[in-house]
């Protein structure tokens, strides 16, 4: 792929043409700021535009020209979608000769705000969990529904912005971020980068994905990875380790879930007859039993018998009316 075209001009990726029509501005018309994101596979910068003074977060990826022209893609194709961080365009150094993504700047990740409200005692209530989940799901149906999968759901992939005028202060906005690994049935895009060792982030990953089913990787993984990100809200810290091997990480998701038929052949060290033990690890004292079934059926083994995002948000949980001002089981920890 040339990333040598003029500046404001159209890049050619010749791979597809999606990513031919991407309009390339210049990265001059921004001011950089602050490094907000540092990671293997690139850096974010808070940045201002000149001319309308418009905050914006700014992401450079250290794989080629195409994965970041992909990533714009399908923010791109997720326009409009509420709980998707909003694109804004490409923009390029022409000195450097190197693509830059823009979006708005939509806040903190839910990593950074669920460190710093642990670090202040102020663990998430399972009304404030709930009011979160709702809201990714709702962003996560929509996406589904225009045969966008994530991929990489994890906190650090959602942002949270400031808190809306409606509500007293319930309105925090949410936004998904990272598309990087993302697959779209509707944009015709070329594979995501696969330089990456793990296409994925371990503890948030699905069996499948985990399995390397790569092409039975559908929407369901992005279900289970809000199953983790749903546990770590309540519970106050990750439910599957972050830093541990592909097989290690399989061998604790079937110690935690008791050992599904299909995987009772595998040499993982557990007897067939393993019980789950979710239930132990997110206690009735962090999660009444209506949101227990919410997690049970998000974190369900089989992806076909897992809950899509339409029919999690029907659960009683997130149905019957409740006071989410009265005071949560999770409030009551030590
Ligand atoms: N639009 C945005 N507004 C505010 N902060 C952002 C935005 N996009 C990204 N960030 C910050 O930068 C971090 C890294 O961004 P992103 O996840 O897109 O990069 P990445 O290199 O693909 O990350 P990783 O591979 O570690 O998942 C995010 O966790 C978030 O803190
Ligand atoms: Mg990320």
């Amino acid at each position: 792929m040339s990333t040598s075209a003029a500046a404001s001009s159209t890049v050619t990726a010749g791979t597809s043409d999606t990513l031919d029509n991407i309009r390339i501005g210049r990265v001059d018309s921004y001011r950089k700021l602050d490094k907000i994101g540092a990671g293997a596979f690139g850096d974010v910068w808070k940045a201002r535009h000149r001319r309308s003074g418009k905050k914006v977060a700014i992401k450079s990826v250290r794989a080629s020209g195409e994965s970041l022209l992909r990533e714009a893609a399908l923010l791109a194709a997720c326009t409009g979608n509420p709980a998707v961080v909003e694109f804004r365009e490409v923009v390029r150094d022409a000195k450097k000769d190197k693509l830059y993504l823009v979006m708005e700047y939509a806040g903190r990740s839910l990593h950074y705000v669920m460190g710093e409200r642990r670090r202040d005692g102020r663990p998430f209530t399972e009304a404030e969990a709930r009011r979160v989940m709702k809201r990714l799901l709702g962003g996560v149906e929509i996406m589904h529904g225009h045969g966008v999968v994530h991929c990489d759901l994890k906190p650090a992939n959602v942002l949270v912005g400031k808190e809306g005028s409606r509500g007293r202060g319930r309105g925090r906005v949410l936004k998904i971020c990272d598309l990087g690994l993302a697959k779209s049935s509707t944009v015709p895009l070329p594979s995501p980068d696969t330089s990456r060792p793990v296409q994925g982030t371990l503890g948030y990953m699905a069996p499948e994905q985990l399995m390397g089913d790569m092409d039975g990787c559908s929407t369901p993984v992005d279900m289970w990875s809000l199953g983790c990100v749903m546990a770590e809200l309540v519970s106050g810290k990750p439910i599957f380790k972050v830093e541990v091997s592909v097989c290690e990480h399989l061998a604790e998701i079937v110690r935690l879930l008791g050992v599904p038929d299909e995987a009772s052949q595998m040499p993982l060290g557990v007897s067939a007859s393993t019980p789950s033990q979710l239930r132990d690890a997110v206690p009735e004292e962090f999660l009444s039993m209506a949101g227990f079934d919410v997690l049970r059926g998000l974190l369900e083994f089989d992806p076909r018998e897992r809950l899509t995002a339409a029919a999690a948000l029907q659960m009683p949980w997130f149905t019957v009316e409740e006071d989410d001002d009265a005071p949560s089981p999770a409030t009551a920890r030590p």
